[in-house]
């Protein structure tokens, strides 16, 4: 019986010591030391040993009991820290690795020369007025002292939502919504997006970008709009470059102007792109008609004003050196991201 209890401890000790899962282990531990355990049976049949022997293989037997419980603990605790650590290895985040490089996003062009432009007006003591995309006929025509046999009211040339609502054609409306929220001294530029219904090309796209510029106050006259005007285009295209005021007509200012400046190419001696003119128009301007102001509640005999409006789109693509306007709507970042 003795030997018979050496040879179980020295075979559950081998056992024990190869077990890789914890599983394996609780077999073990049923194996021995479960209630049919190969110990706890020795245990229970101590009975059948002689009177004599019966201490002594008792009290062998509890040795073998308690050394394979602790066996089978430190086992088990092992087995349980190699796991923990195995799995704080797999988890574990090297915060010290290097990130992959995300390129910072660049502006588009349009918003880099919108800026610009806000700034060069800022500058002037202008502030920036806005106003919604989606614009009553009335704001965009009406009250803009616009014929109702004008071409631009025309479904071809402007997306109608209903009767009454239009995606706006021009920024122009937003004179009438400053004029009619603030009383004089006004100073505003509004840039923003406007639609006309154009088929794409080159040079052509549904939708496009203006900046609007409205002063009213008293004793407002021509010399102002001229002298604002030359002072920012000057700003924005160098001393050297010549301007030409050139009588115009728009339903909503009187007199009326187009403003051309000299052309980039060739410096004013004729070339393709101006079309042997010398100068480029850039911008549409002229003392605020006195229907406009009375339409937005401002006394003609007491105040005038001078409005003006130019493309951005253009001014963009000639500060860039773009041919294509299809490309500032693209949205191709290998273009974008060269600004
Ligand atoms: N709204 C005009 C256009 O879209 C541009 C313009 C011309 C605006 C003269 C003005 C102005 O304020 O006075 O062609």
């Amino acid at each position: 019986m003795k030997l018979l209890l050496q040879e179980i401890h020295d075979k559950a000790k081998n056992e024990v010591k190869d077990v890789f899962e914890l599983k394996n282990l609780k077999d073990l531990r049923v194996k021995y030391l479960g209630k049919k355990g190969e110990i706890t049976q020795i245990l229970k049949n101590l009975n059948t040993v002689g009177s004599d022997e019966r201490p002594e293989i008792g009290k062998i037997a509890n040795i073998v009991r308690s050394d394979l419980e602790s066996l089978i603990a430190q086992k088990e605790k092992e087995l349980e820290d190699k796991i923990l650590t195995e799995r704080l290895e797999s988890e574990r985040i090297d915060v010290t690795i290097k990130n992959k490089r995300v390129k910072p996003a660049n502006l588009h062009p349009l918003t880099i020369v919108t800026r610009e432009l806000e700034d060069i007006f800022l500058g002037m003591g202008f502030e920036i007025a806005s106003g919604p995309e989606i614009e009553t006929v009335y704001n965009n025509f009406d009250a803009l002292n616009t014929p109702l046999n004008h071409p631009s009211r025309d479904l071809e040339d402007t997306f109608y939502i209903n009767n009454n609502i239009v995606l706006r054609t021009q920024t122009s409306s937003v004179q009438i919504r400053t004029m009619r929220d603030k009383k004089p001294p006004i100073k505003v530029i509004s840039p923003g997006r406007v639609y006309r219904s154009d088929d794409v090309d080159a040079t052509h796209s549904p939708v496009f970008h203006q900046l609007e510029g409205l002063v009213v106050d008293k004793d407002i006259s021509m010399s102002d709009l001229k002298w604002t005007l030359e002072t920012f285009i000057k700003k924005l295209y160098g001393q050297d470059i010549k301007i030409r005021f050139r009588p115009h007509y728009f339903p909503f200012t009187e007199p009326s102007a187009e403003i051309d400046i000299s052309c980039f190419v060739c410096g004013g001696k004729g070339c393709r792109v101006c079309k042997g003119e010398g100068f480029i128009e850039i911008l549409g301007a002229g003392l605020v008609h006195p229907n406009v102001l009375k339409n937005c509640g401002i006394d003609p005999e007491i105040y005038s004003g001078f409005a003006f409006g130019m493309g951005l789109d253009r001014i963009v693509m000639r500060r860039f050196n773009i041919d294509d306007l299809r490309l500032l709507y693209d949205n191709d970042i290998r273009f974008l991201s060269q600004f």
